[in-house]
């Protein structure tokens, strides 16, 4: 959606800030032993909660309230009877709707004892993005985010996933502008207008490129197989840069 006044812009706020307390809570749950099921199990009751509906739920018919992916698994993993365990990779998911209004936010982390690049992998990941939403301003080409991305990882020795991009988001969990890609795009020509509003979310690995089917209808499999994290915000594009709308608080 493109954001065209304030009362537009403070309701992508409330639900981004759903989405990122809601996940923030989860991320401080997390202990060896617990399952996938019983963390999803916490997250639909925050978003319950807060008078929010999961959107992948509501929008797909997705079997959980929230995408859980552990080691292997890099996105859509399915709450399930997996447990947690100590040096896992875990990346949670969280997008809901509230008011006919969606954000989308993500965040992988290691449950420790971690190894050095594992632990080194999740800070870079999180810088990689960062890097993706400083080139976040109206007017600015949309494909000068995937090219800091793709200059970021390239300096770092990193490989990104390009099979999974980012998207608008606002009105719809997934919606034009379609296929933002997080790595360099050279067909990329399109403008951030004033207000548009997408997610910037950046699969960082040690060697994955792409993302593969599992074995069930939903869960994506890092390949070739390697550790992959991926960290995600919901912003507007506006004049004066970008306004992360999927902050705690
Ligand atoms: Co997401
Ligand atoms: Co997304």
């Amino acid at each position: 959606m493109t954001v065209s006044n304030e009362e537009e812009l403070a309701g992508l706020k409330e639900i981004g800030r759903i989405v990122a307390n809601t996940l923030e809570t989860m991320a401080a749950a997390i202990e060896p032993g617990m399952t996938t099921a019983e963390l999803d199990r916490l997250g639909r009751k925050l978003l319950e909660e807060a008078g929010a509906r999961p959107a992948p739920e509501l929008c797909y018919g997705f079997p959980g309230a929230t995408c859980i992916s552990v080691n292997e698994e890099i996105a859509h993993g399915i709450p399930a009877e997996r447990r947690i365990e100590a040096g896992d990779l875990v990346n949670i998911d969280v997008s809901a709707e509230k008011n006919g209004l969606f954000a989308d936010t993500g965040v992988s982390f290691a449950v420790p004892p971690v190894t050095k690049s594992v632990e080194r992998l999740c800070r870079d990941g999180r810088r990689a993005m960062w890097a993706g939403i400083g080139q976040v301003k109206a007017g600015k080409p949309l494909a000068g985010i995937g090219q800091a991305i793709g200059d970021f990882a390239r300096k770092n020795r990193y490989t990104l996933v390009r099979n999974l991009a980012s998207h608008g988001v606002g009105r719809s969990l997934h919606e034009e502008p379609k296929e933002l890609a997080t790595w360099p795009d050279a067909k990329e020509r399109r403008t951030m207008q004033d207000g548009l509003v997408f997610t910037v979310e950046p699969f960082l690995s040690l060697g994955a490129q792409w993302a593969t089917e599992g074995d069930d209808p939903w869960t994506l499999l890092s390949d070739p197989r390697a550790p992959t994290v991926q960290y995600e915000h919901t912003v507007v594009a506006t004049r004066n840069g970008p306004v992360v709308v999927t902050l705690p608080g």
